[in-house]
């Protein structure tokens, strides 16, 4: 079995719902390891290019709005980097099919998701679809050094910006 990483996200559903105890309690059966951890105010271009592939679908733009929290108040998610041996399938299996309604009932999904009466999954987690997924979305919201272990290669790049530091 190979040793991967994937991308999770408590949705601003989840985090409404104060359920991010519970989902991690779920998702740490699987004896995997958090590799990075932060929580991310979600901006209209993260939120597209986390779902470009769904760009097109009649139900995209509702999804931009609910990773962005606009039905929760909750202008935030939690991402997480999970890193161990066949962590996609594991973590998939853990949060369930993508329809509420079809996700079994001991998974996250399954306990805690929704359809809204306007048709939306509020399904609570994302979890990467596979290995080039999630190293796509893994390297679309965490920078190298706010993940712990070294999972992609690096390079140093010299770069005059500005930084907001604590005054
Ligand atoms: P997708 O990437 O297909 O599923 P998953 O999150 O399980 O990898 O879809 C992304 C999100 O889009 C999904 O979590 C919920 C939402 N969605 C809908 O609201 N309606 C739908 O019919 C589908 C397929 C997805």
């Amino acid at each position: 079995m190979a040793i991967e990483q994937t991308l999770v996200l408590v949705k601003p559903d989840g985090l409404k719902k104060s359920l991010t105890g519970n989902i991690l309690s779920r998702l740490s059966e699987a004896r995997l390891e958090i590799a990075g951890t932060k929580m991310v105010r979600v901006s209209r271009q993260l939120a597209e290019e986390h779902y470009e592939a769904l760009k097109g679908k009649p139900f995209f733009e509702e999804l931009i709005s609910y990773i962005m929290g606009d039905f929760h108040q909750r202008r935030k998610v939690m991402a997480l980097v999970y890193h161990g041996e066949d962590t996609i399938t594991k973590m998939r299996r853990i949060c369930g099919a993508t329809n509420p309604e079809e996700a079994e009932s001991q998974t996250i999904r399954g306990a805690y998701g929704r359809i809204t009466t306007s048709g939306i999954y509020e399904n609570v987690v994302h979890s990467s679809a596979n290995a080039e997924e999630a190293e796509r979305e893994i390297k679309l919201w965490f920078a190298p050094d706010e993940v712990v272990y070294q999972i992609f290669p690096v390079k140093v790049v010299e770069m005059n910006i500005k930084k907001l530091v604590w005054s």
